[in-house]
């Protein structure tokens, strides 16, 4: 008798929330877009007015609610319009991933700096991390939604 194949989530389609800074990457991710740059539909793009707005709670309340991966985007470090926000960021994030790993998330974060000059960067920025979360796969979190 041939064994069934149980691999559920062969076909698996991340879900992926990508924080964008208004000033930078927005305009960079909008560049991508008029310059018909095509990269995966597996993302929602929120616009944030800096990075350094991203709060660690937003980006567990993305995995509570089933992201499968977070991206958060900003200005290069010396572009942000806010001076230092983005290196308020760069501390922040990497706290964040440390934290993650031990949540058994580890993997699931990334950040990427991206100019509105690199429209080009944003999809390969795009294509590679969904790669990396098919490759994870479902975050653990997924199936342990409570409504
Ligand atoms: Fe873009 Fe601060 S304004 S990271």
């Amino acid at each position: 008798m041939a064994d069934l194949d149980l691999d559920l989530d062969s076909d698996f389609e991340p879900d992926i929330l990508t924080f964008c800074c208004n000033w930078c990457s927005y305009a960079g991710a909008d560049l991508a877009g008029v310059s018909r740059l095509q990269y995966p539909a597996n993302n929602r793009i929120v616009r944030v007015m800096c990075s350094s707005r991203i709060e660690p709670t937003f980006i567990l309340e993305a995995f509570k609610e089933g992201a499968d991966g977070v991206l958060v985007t900003g200005c290069h470090i010396g572009d942000c319009h806010y001076i230092e926000g983005n290196e308020h960021t760069d501390v922040r994030m990497k706290d964040m991933v440390e934290a993650l790993e031990r949540l058994g998330l580890g993997g699931r974060l990334h950040l990427e700096w991206v100019s509105a000059a690199e429209g080009k960067k944003f999809q390969e920025t795009m294509i590679d991390f969904v790669e990396k979360i098919k490759a994870l796969g479902p975050s653990p979190l997924k199936h342990k939604r409570v409504e």
